[in-house]
């Protein structure tokens, strides 16, 4: 949600925030926003809408100054428009900040400082922040004008705030510095030798540096051009080191696609590659580095927890049937904004599995935090290095999917659904508790699957002809049984989410349990069958469809009289739990195709941001 940067160097700030800003807009598009430090003193320039907008106001070519923040804003607080853009400064203009998050006591700082003579100009919560640095600014009595000063002021604001936020602040009293600071809410420091850069997610600033800080919360960070001091909540020096990040900054770019979202989808293979590694050896052994379960610990986990949102919870729904079937324990998935309120029972035979392809989530960091409370271990998959869920958990599993930029997720399900089927081998090998030949034949099929995977891309033009046929619809239903209902979850929130088209989801056997009073001539229903044992139950149910007039897509590994259907997407076969890697493909090209069809901008779909790190 809202996407920052931050620039401090020898050259020209404006352009590199602007770069950084187009960079970031998957995070937040409504309205956007710099501020430098100009021979003037502070400039604040601002528009609604997108960053194009920002970059063609007038005078923002002319910025001179070294040192600049900069927002794009996914509304939260106040109707998107330029008084509610960030950045926001205190009254007296002396300090301009840019905020990510949410400030939930704003309306008691406001009052106080409403108390004390200052005005508000905008709805936001971020506004209170400036004024409070001011107030506290203005009231620290000790003789002294250095970034001391400015520090402490930051700090007793901040101290003040409650709520989630990552924030850049410049001031024009002092022009050779910037003071950044997280809670709940992600910031990153990249370095190079004389410029520093500060951005909310890391492909933004690849293409200058892949060295980087971390930030914990509430530790602040003092940056000049060729410095960074770290500071505790008590102002005592910390000491950080950099971290290499290994992405590389073309990872971050289109590469001759039109859109990041089918680049994405392009790269699955890779990033199932990667992300199995060294994971399944060529001898079939399997291993995770950084997991040293042994057989009586995974003896004594009577529930396994797997805790997300979205996407990355529909890969815990794929999960919970091997979870089971392989490992024989009990198996729960939850929406974590769910999990946090509804008082799960938790306790040290517990072992909860949080997904997040960000590692930024807010529910879900706050569902891992309950759950810790609570004494069960816990395991982060994620695919971004130092991420904040990665600092609450006990164990992290990273994906190797690279960055994913457009706000649908694709490479980021498979990648997470291969690392998790990993994970299910790993305990079965050591409870032993599945037949060795069993375990053998997934091992080599997650092998085969990169491979397999290419061919089922080769289902493009097929899918790219029958999206031109449906593009224009207002209803579409999805269809499964057993694993593919996970499948038809996740094929139904891609197309809500990028081509705006109504969509339900069903396990097929209950569709005659109500919605399949919504079935009528020319509707399309799109199925994915892949178990063996459940398929001729779901064309029975898709035949019921059919009599009612529906269109049928059908998405399969096996063998049946396609005549049946009006499209057949044909798939390679592959063991049931790993089919969803293969069955999503074809659906996430068609909700790609549609989009297009309907001529909408598929990376960034309305009201939608990539990292949802407000509740
Ligand atoms: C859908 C999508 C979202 C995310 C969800 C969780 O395409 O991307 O549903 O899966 O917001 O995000 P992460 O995985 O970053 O926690």
């Amino acid at each position: 949600m809202c996407g920052i940067i931050g620039y401090i160097g020898k050259q020209k700030a404006s352009p590199i925030l602007i770069n950084g800003l187009l960079r970031l807009e998957y995070r937040g598009y409504d309205s956007a926003g710099i501020s430098t430090i100009e021979p003037e003193g502070l400039v604040v320039m601002k528009d609604k809408g997108r960053v194009k907008n920002l970059y063609n106001l007038k005078g923002i070519k002319d910025l001179k100054g070294t040192i600049g923040i900069a927002h794009t804003r996914w509304a939260t607080h106040g109707k998107p428009s330029k008084e509610n853009a960030h950045p926001h400064q205190d009254n007296s203009k002396m300090f301009s900040v840019v905020h990510n998050g949410i400030i939930e006591n704003y309306n008691e700082l406001r009052i106080l400082l409403e108390n004390n003579g200052y005005k508000f100009y905008s709805e936001t919560d971020t506004e209170v922040i400036p004024n409070l640095i001011h107030y506290y600014f203005s009231k620290d009595t000790i003789e002294e004008n250095n970034k001391t000063k400015f520090l402490r002021a930051v700090r007793n604001a901040c101290l003040d705030l409650q709520g989630s936020f990552a924030i850049e602040v410049i001031s024009s009293l002092f022009p050779e510095n910037m003071i950044v600071v997280r809670k709940d809410s992600p910031l990153v420091i990249g370095t190079s030798d004389d410029e520093k850069y500060i951005s909310s997610d890391i492909p933004a600033i690849l293409s200058y540096t892949r060295n980087f800080y971390f930030l914990n919360d509430l530790e602040f960070a003092i940056l000049t051009s060729n410095s960074v001091e770290f500071y505790d909540t008590n102002l005592n020096k910390i000491t950080k080191s950099v971290q290499n990040i290994e992405w590389n900054a073309s990872a971050a770019e289109k590469d001759g696609f039109d859109d990041f979202m089918l680049k994405e989808i392009y790269e699955q293979p890779t990033a199932i590659r990667e992300t199995i590694g060294s994971r399944i050896s060529t001898d079939y052994s399997c291993d995770i580095e950084g997991l040293n379960f042994d057989k009586n610990y995974l003896n004594t986990i009577n529930m396994i927890y797997i805790v997300a949102c979205g996407t990355a919870m529909h890969v815990g729904l794929s999960a919970k049937y091997a979870f089971e079937n392989l490992c024989k324990i009990p198996t729960q998935v939850d929406i974590a904004s769910e999990f946090r309120y509804r008082n799960p029972i938790i306790n040290e035979k517990t072992l909860c599995i949080f997904i997040s392809q960000s590692g930024e989530t807010a529910d879900t960091i706050a569902a891992l935090k309950l759950a810790k409370k609570h004494g069960a271990k816990t395991i982060a998959i994620t695919n971004v290095i130092g991420s904040s869920i990665t600092r609450e958990a006990d164990y992290s599993l990273y994906t190797h999917a690279g960055p994913e930029i457009a706000v649908a997720s694709t490479k980021a399900y498979t990648s997470q659904l291969i690392l998790i089927n990993i994970l299910i081998i790993y305990f079965a090998q050591i409870l032993g508790s599945c037949n060795d030949s069993l375990l053998l034949d997934l091992k080599k099929e997650i092998l085969e699957l990169p491979k397999k995977l290419e061919e089922t891309l080769k289902c493009d033009t097929q899918v790219k002809s029958f999206a031109q046929k449906i593009y224009q619809e207002k209803d579409i239903f999805f269809l499964g049984r057993g694993i593919d209902v996970a499948t038809a979850q996740e094929g139904s929130l891609k197309l809500k989410e990028i081509s705006y088209i109504h969509s339900e989801s069903y396990p097929a056997g209950e569709l005659k349990h109500g919605p399949i009073a919504l079935i009528e001539n020319g509707i399309t229903v799109i199925s994915i069958l892949t178990d063996s044992k459940l398929v001729e139950k779901t064309i029975s149910n898709i035949q019921e469809v059919i009599t009612r007039g529906a269109k049928t897509f059908v998405v399969t590994s096996q063998k049946m009289n396609y005549n049946m259907f009006d499209e057949v997407v044909k798939i390679p076969e592959t063991n049931t739990f790993l089919s969803p890697i293969l069955s999503i493909v074809p659906l996430q090209l068609l909700s790609y195709y549609i989009s297009k069809g309907k001529g909408l901008d598929v990376d960034k779909p309305r009201n939608l941001a990539k990292s949802v790190t407000v509740e």
